[in-house]
């Protein structure tokens, strides 16, 4: 039996902050109870391969739900195919003041500033090393809000050191927009810099532990058709291993009349979808195949994955749609995609 459609108006109830805390930790007991697989229809096995990586499915958890690597187990257990954790940071760091978290039911939609808050980059290694699960797991990296922008660069390069030989893959954010400047990462000069020296850390870092660990750069939904050329372009250049497309959107288009439709911070859920969807488009034809996309944006049931991958995503991710829809959502996306 999936109780999630029970236990949803009681969450909702809660402020949304509150209620993310209380899920993380009810899906631990359950898990540690062994509850979690009994209740989560599992998926059927549909491997993928992308970045010399095998995934035993398409559909993964994005990054922020999980910031400092503390449900992996029980994340796990839900049937993802892969699990993205972080943002993390160099240092720990508080984040916005709250409330930073907001649901926008009416159209299935989430504006959050949370801002990076996380227990920093040396805890999450810690919680990564006690954890059993033994699937893909990307680690989102970012950098702090008290360095400048100007070195942000330095706080990347101290993120993917560390967490290198813990990850499936290590997935750069330079698209939360709530992080002051953080977006600025994505013009030409400053990506063709970042990605630069991230490229030769990399290299370095296989080198130096015998284990090649993709890179990923994780993208804006608000982005021109320029811009999506010239970053496609920077990507291709650097050999980075695949883009994540995309974070949250700045746009209220659609929102801006709902109660807590003007909150400052980045919207997600159903009214990203096509934007996020379009430039995963865009970013197909411009990549032609070059490396593979992995798309999220408003997925809320199968059918929102399948536009994922007919826009050109090798696998999706979601995360605002497991708020609504429930764990129950990982295997419907599973069930539409399975031999696409
Ligand atoms: C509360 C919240 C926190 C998030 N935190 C992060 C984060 O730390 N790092 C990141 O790369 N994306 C973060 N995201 C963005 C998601 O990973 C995802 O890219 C975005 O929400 C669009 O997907 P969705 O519509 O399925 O939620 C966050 C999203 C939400 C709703």
């Amino acid at each position: 039996m999936n109780p999630y459609p029970l236990l949803r108006p009681a969450l909702f109830s809660l402020d949304a902050e509150t209620a993310h805390h209380l899920t993380l930790n009810s899906l631990n007991t359950a898990h540690r109870l062994g509850l979690l697989a009994l209740t989560t229809p599992q998926p059927a096995d549909d491997p993928r391969e992308a970045m010399g990586l095998k995934f035993p499915n398409p559909v993964g958890l994005a990054a922020g739900l999980d910031k400092n690597g503390e449900c992996i187990d029980a994340l796990g257990a839900v049937g993802f195919g892969f699990i993205e954790i972080g943002t993390i940071t160099p240092l720990p760091q508080p984040g916005n003041p709250k409330p930073r978290l907001f649901r926008l039911p009416e159209v299935q939609g989430i504006i959050n500033r949370m801002g990076f808050n996380n227990l920093g980059v040396d805890a999450l290694i810690e919680n990564v090393k006690r954890a059993n699960y033994r699937g893909i797991l990307g680690i989102n990296i970012g950098k702090n809000a008290v360095t400048p922008i100007e070195k942000a660069a330095d706080d990347y390069l101290i993120g993917l050191r560390k967490v290198y030989i813990h990850a499936s893959y290590v997935a750069v954010n330079i698209s939360s927009p709530n992080t002051k400047n953080l977006r600025q990462l994505q013009g030409g000069d400053e990506l063709d810099a970042l990605l630069g020296q991230l490229k030769t850390e990399q290299l370095k870092l296989a080198d130096q532990h015998g284990k090649y660990v993709p890179l990923t750069v994780k993208i804006a939904p608000d982005l021109d058709a320029g811009q999506i050329r010239e970053i496609a372009a920077l990507l291709v250049r650097h050999q980075i291993d695949g883009v994540i497309a995309t974070n949250t959107t700045l746009s209220r288009d659609g929102v801006a009349h709902l109660p807590h439709g003007h909150e400052t911070g980045g919207l997600s859920g159903a009214p990203v979808r096509e934007k996020s969807t379009a430039v995963i488009r865009a970013l197909a034809a411009e990549l032609d195949g070059a490396l593979p996309i992995i798309g999220v944006g408003g997925i809320l049931n199968g059918e929102d994955a399948v536009e994922k991958i007919r826009a050109g995503a090798a696998l999706v991710q979601i995360y605002s749609g497991l708020i609504y829809r429930g764990p129950a959502l990982v295997s419907e996306c599973c069930a539409a995609l399975k031999n696409r």
